[in-house]
């Protein structure tokens, strides 16, 4: 089902400021990916900014606090506005974290991590069955930055990664700086790493740089692309079939051309192993 999701090629996180710029430099970004959450509950001001943005590009929806890996399961006025979202935008995919925001009724406000065992293995499954309820949309899960590793795992990251794309028959959201903010913040090997996830299932990848502090390199979407993510992503798409990549830059936002230089660079990546024009 995953190869026949349509090839989108290189896209751009939408941030508001990003929009007169954007216009002016259409040609330069093929999708675009929006936070589900700026458009829900919407005011008619964001109502039209998205209809606007639907109008001129292929547009994927990104949420981040539907909460998947909560044991109590999920929030069903909030499930319902997510898909009616979706439902109205019919993307080719959609995608989520695999992660939890929220616990007892708390929000959390933060991309929480969750143990690598089997029973949170059936946590996500039994969540994303009940989204599916709601939207038929293709899911895509992506990975997600930690700074403390949960005691108990009974497997690897990437194992558990594995299991929850497989067993809940989702896409994989490949984020290729969180994977080297985690190898260097744990100090694991990357290509063991990447060795052990499910290729033919990874869709779309994210990217950009963050900061350090102290030590720790941080996942602030801060920052352009390092080196080492550069070489990371071209090892990726020469091996999976990626059919599309989205810069996420969120803070210290720079000029639009550095920007469209960073789109630039990962297009002829994708170029360079015939995955689009
Ligand atoms: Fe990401």
């Amino acid at each position: 089902m995953l190869s026949h999701l349509p090839t989108l090629g290189v896209g751009l996180g939408f941030r508001e400021p990003f929009k007169s710029d954007l216009f002016l430099h259409r040609q330069q970004v093929d999708f675009l990916e929006i936070v589900a959450e700026h458009y829900l509950d919407a005011t008619s001001q964001k109502q039209q900014e998205l209809e606007l943005l639907a109008a001129h590009f292929p547009i994927i929806p990104h949420a981040i606090n539907l909460s998947l890996g909560s044991a109590e399961g999920l929030d069903t006025d909030y499930v319902r506005k997510l898909a009616a979202l979706i439902n109205q935008l019919n993307p080719p995919w959609w995608s989520e974290h695999i992660c939890f925001t929220k616990a007892g009724k708390v929000d959390i406000g933060h991309l929480s991590p969750l143990p690598y065992t089997y029973e949170a293995v059936d946590v996500l499954c039994r969540n994303i069955a009940q989204v599916r309820r709601f939207v038929d949309v293709p899911l895509i899960l992506e990975n997600i930055t930690y700074m403390v590793t949960l005691p108990g795992a009974q497997m690897t990251e990437a194992q558990f990664l594995t299991e929850v794309v497989e067993r809940s028959d989702c896409g994989l959201l490949l984020d290729v700086t969180n994977i080297y903010t985690n190898a260097v913040n744990h100090n694991y090997d990357i290509q063991a790493f990447v060795k052990e996830l499910p290729w033919e299932r990874v869709v779309q990848l994210h990217f950009v740089g963050g900061h350090w502090h102290d030590g720790i390199l941080i996942d602030s979407h801060s920052q352009s692309t390092p080196v080492e993510v550069w070489k990371l992503m071209d090892e990726v798409v020469a091996k999976m079939p990626v059919k599309g990549v989205v810069l996420e830059r969120d803070e210290n936002l720079p000029t639009f051309a550095e920007l469209t230089a960073e789109l630039q660079h990962a297009r002829e990546i994708g170029r360079s192993h015939q995955r689009w024009d």
